[in-house]
């Protein structure tokens, strides 16, 4: 056999061979937003307007902002801190009303725009973002007014640096400060098995002929769903595998961790309290008060 050959071979036999149930958060348990050539390649997602699968197009954006701004009750002047900020779409957006804002997130590409992106829209001056992992981010305590934590990003974390992150924020935001937290509702999400092919050779999986196998189990015990998937190049016949692992939480549940980690109450929203977003349905809005 060819080192090609050999390089396929090995790909599929472990496929083949990997552990059922799979396990969660094996390799990170997130994808690799935070690589260079994949954040590069992501950032197109987020500013693709023909779907919202990284960040929610403008005109669904735009409703969202309204309706943080309502529920956090902020103004002129407050400090607000984005958590998993992304390339800046909300941020920029509150900077241009009058916020401060913190932006975090691991991923260059993402920062980069969002520091271009606040600097095109005169508002550099009120914008900070901060190329870091957010487990391991540390902020000047009772300094925020609000914060934002979208799109369902603490769920990639186990639930103990889940916890960590609640407690680190709620430590940041001022006493009557507000955390808006966005989750999928573990009541719809998808409980099945599902596995599926296809092949393309360009968009956010490469920029060459590959072949992507995914798998998508759900543990029923632990609540989690788990996606694996197996790209292969099919020029060099390299391969990279990713394991993406999801807690969900019942909305009790987070309730009781919100307040362990040091908010006194918590609102809970269902499909974003009726916004016309295109999934609304599959989420929960948590308004947590320091
Ligand atoms: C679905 S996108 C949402 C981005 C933004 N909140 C929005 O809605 O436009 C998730 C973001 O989380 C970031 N992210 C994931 N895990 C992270 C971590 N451990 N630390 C910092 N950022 C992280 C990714 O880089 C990505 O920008």
């Amino acid at each position: 056999m060819s080192d090609k050959e050999h390089r396929y071979s090995d790909t599929l036999w472990r496929l083949y061979q990997r552990p059922a149930p799979p396990q969660p958060w094996v390799d990170g348990g997130n994808l690799p937003w935070n690589e260079p050539a994949f954040a590069q390649r992501m950032l197109k997602e987020h500013l693709d307007q023909s779907h919202g699968a990284a960040s929610r197009v403008a005109a669904e954006r735009e409703l969202q902002i309204d309706w943080l701004r309502d529920k956090l009750e902020v103004t002129v002047g407050d400090q607000m801190l984005d958590m998993t900020c992304g390339p800046g779409l909300y941020a920029v957006e509150f900077a241009r009303q009058g916020c401060q804002v913190t932006g975090v997130d691991f991923s260059p590409s993402a920062i980069a725009y969002a520091r271009d992106f606040a600097e095109r829209q005169g508002v550099s001056a009120s914008c900070s973002f901060l190329e870091q992992d957010v487990r391991t981010a540390t902020f000047a305590p009772a300094w925020y007014d609000a914060s934002l934590f979208l799109y369902g990003q603490l769920a990639v974390f186990r639930r103990e640096e889940a916890s960590a992150l609640l407690q680190e924020i709620a430590k940041a935001l001022k006493p009557g400060a507000r955390l808006v937290i966005e989750l999928l509702n573990q009541e719809r999400v998808d409980k099945g098995h599902s596995s599926w092919w296809f092949t393309d050779d360009k968009g956010l999986w490469g920029d060459r002929p590959f072949l992507h196998l995914g798998e998508r189990t759900w543990l029923a015990e632990e609540k989690i769903a788990v996606e694996e998937f197996t790209i292969i190049d099919l020029e060099t016949a390299d391969s990279i595998e990713i394991n993406l692992s999801d807690q969900t939480y019942a909305a009790p549940e987070m309730e009781q961790m919100l307040r362990a980690a040091g908010f006194s109450a918590v609102d809970v929203y269902e499909q974003w309290d009726g916004l016309p977003l295109y999934d609304a349905s599959e989420w929960i809005v948590y308004v947590a008060w320091k």
